[in-house]
């Protein structure tokens, strides 16, 4: 990600994580997953934003479940088992930020054709032969999951699984989104796509979308 952006990762959930008031209502009734990690994303998310000198502060889910960050700051929060993490960067260095992990199996049966395009297929098909080892239907979806949530605090409206064409590139851990539905206006452009950086290692899928002011 860019040199503005700074993110903290965790693999195991620490028991003494401390929420705020508002975090911790949020999650009194929910089950242990869902607080361990929520809370553990909280503690990644607190720890990045320190390092960018912004004091802890809750953050909450907003508006369809999107992080609300500090004034000034955007970011992204993903967990999945085994890891959390949380990436944050000014707003005047970084317009949006979208993080999501998968653990690096397969998609279940039926979910690819769910989740992609015909061409996006095809190109999986040749990536699979040039680089058996990595699970590429998993790691578009994963792709595709860090697009909406970079997309989501700038365009404030749905982005479907068929409103996005991602390039995957086997050879240095790079992918490009491209919009098929018309984006919001950004710096007086209109946005048309991302770039994306993915890595799969340790069992899991990370991908991360950024783009830059
Ligand atoms: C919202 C979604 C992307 C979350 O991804 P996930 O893999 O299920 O879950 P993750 O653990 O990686 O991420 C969860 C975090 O995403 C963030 N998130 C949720 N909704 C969000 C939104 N609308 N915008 C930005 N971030 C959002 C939250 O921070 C959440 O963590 P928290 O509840 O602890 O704050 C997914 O559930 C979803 O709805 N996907 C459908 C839309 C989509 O992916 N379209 C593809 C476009 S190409």
């Amino acid at each position: 990600m860019p040199a503005a952006v700074t993110s903290a990762e965790m693999f195991a959930d620490p028991p003494d994580v401390e929420l705020f008031p508002e975090e911790e209502a949020l999650v009194a009734r929910s089950v242990g997953k869902r607080r361990r990690e929520f809370a553990t994303a909280r503690a990644c998310a607190r720890s990045a934003l320190a390092r960018l000198g912004v004091p802890p502060a809750p953050i909450l889910p907003g508006e369809r479940g999107a992080p609300g960050w500090p004034p000034g700051i955007v970011g992204s929060i993903t967990h999945c088992a085994g890891y959390r993490a949380a990436a944050v960067a000014p707003v005047h260095d970084v317009r949006t930020i979208g993080v999501d992990a998968e653990p690096h199996g397969a998609l279940p049966d039926g979910v690819l054709g769910a989740i992609s395009l015909p061409g996006e297929r095809d190109r999986l098909a040749g990536l699979a032969s040039a680089a058996p080892g990595i699970h590429w239907d998993r790691l578009l979806f994963c792709a595709k999951e860090a697009t909406y949530k970079a997309w989501f605090p700038l365009a404030r409206r749905w982005l479907g699984f068929e409103d996005a064409d991602i390039t995957l590139s086997p050879g240095d851990g790079t992918f490009l989104v491209n919009l098929l539905v018309p984006g919001p206006v950004i710096d007086g452009s209109p946005l048309t796509g991302f770039a994306g950086r993915w890595m799969a290692r340790d069992g899991l899928i990370l991908t991360a979308v950024t783009l830059p002011a």
